[in-house]
């Protein structure tokens, strides 16, 4: 159960922190995690900014009522920081100091795959059991079918490609759709499909600018509008440069350029992200108190599993391919 081999202590008082981008069910999976350890008789801290506030001591203990009311928050609570410090050596020697003043004995920790190479860093530096809980709108994590904030972001970016739609056909435009994904493109596939998108864009696969103009072409003899959805990281350089490098060679539509931005990382949570957040965070807090450590909580098939950091830090999480497919057959 321990994949660390080491001597396994009883825990007492977990340490829970998000980190790096934040995401909705985030509150949801902090409530699961405080709650779960107050069931079980533990003693729970949060720690705000994420491991910058491991480094800074700012934390604070955590009692069942505090955590009233977040379920349907989005954000985070504990606020979420990209910490540069907590990457040095002796930034997590500050971290390790912290925990030790406040007798916290474990950590669990909601993010993406930053946030779980600092939390096997730091493992592997001072053997503090770690349990990770996915966090992130990208989807771009091997070991769960999805990520805690992917369901509710792909339904912000469908929601708000519909009222494209809307004006598109009404002025028989080309609205090229800027979704987030630096270097996932699993809410433009999601919320291309779901919008009845003509073409999505994506980091993880090759697309030139002939490919587009090609299914442009088919689109203009008989579409009174068409959308391409343009993941943030896709390699073509975003909806702007795509929109510039089509114009330059097929000048048929009147185009427009929607960039979606952070608005898809706010808002309530989605039904899914909240009972995925609710699973995960049960799991997380007895999975710590069974003796796991440096393991992630997913989902796969309906079912709580946990994947070593390792591998879920080293498998590159595929796109399904058959959505492309399916993408251009309902897209004709
Ligand atoms: O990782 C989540 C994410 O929203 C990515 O999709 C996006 O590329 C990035 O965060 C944006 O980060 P920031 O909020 O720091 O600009």
């Amino acid at each position: 159960m321990n994949n660390n081999k080491e001597i396994m202590k009883a825990v007492r008082h977990i340490g829970v922190l998000t980190s790096g981008g934040d995401a909705p069910g985030m509150n949801a999976t902090i409530r699961a995690v405080v709650r779960t350890a107050h069931f079980h008789g533990l003693k729970v801290s949060g720690v705000y900014d994420g491991y910058e506030g491991l480094v800074q001591g700012d934390i604070q203990q955590l009692g069942i009522r505090d955590v009233s009311n977040i379920v349907q928050r989005g954000g985070t609570i504990l606020r979420s920081a990209r910490s540069a410090t907590f990457r040095t050596p002796e930034g997590r020697a500050r971290a390790k100091e912290t925990l030790d003043g406040q007798s916290i004995d474990s950590l669990i920790v909601i993010g993406g795959d930053g946030t779980f190479t600092g939390a096997a860093v730091f493992n592997k530096e001072y053997g503090i059991p770690v349990i990770g809980i996915t966090g992130t709108i990208d989807n771009d994590l091997a070991g769960t079918d999805t990520t805690i904030g992917f369901d509710t972001a792909t339904n912000t970016a469908m929601e708000a490609v519909d009222r494209i739609r809307d004006t598109a056909s009404s002025h028989h435009r080309l609205f090229f759709v800027e979704v987030m994904g630096r270097t996932s493109g699993a809410i433009a596939l999601h919320c291309g499909i779901a919008a009845g998108a003509e073409f999505v864009m994506v980091p993880e696969r090759e697309q030139g600018i002939d490919e587009l103009i090609t299914a442009l072409e088919q689109a203009s003899t008989s579409k009174s509008s068409v959308i391409v959805i343009v993941a943030e990281g896709d390699e073509q350089g975003g909806a702007y440069e795509v929109a510039r490098k089509v114009k330059e060679r097929y000048d048929h539509f009147d185009t427009r350029v929607s960039v979606l931005g952070h608005v898809q990382r706010g808002g309530n949570p989605s039904v899914a992200d909240r009972v995925l957040a609710s699973r995960s965070g049960v799991a997380a807090v007895e999975g710590l108190i069974a003796g796991r450590s440096t393991e992630m909580v997913g989902e796969v098939c309906g079912r709580i599993v946990f994947t070593p950091f390792s591998e879920a830090l080293s498998t590159p999480k595929q796109l399904d391919k058959e959505l492309f497919r399916i993408l251009g057959i309902l897209s004709i």
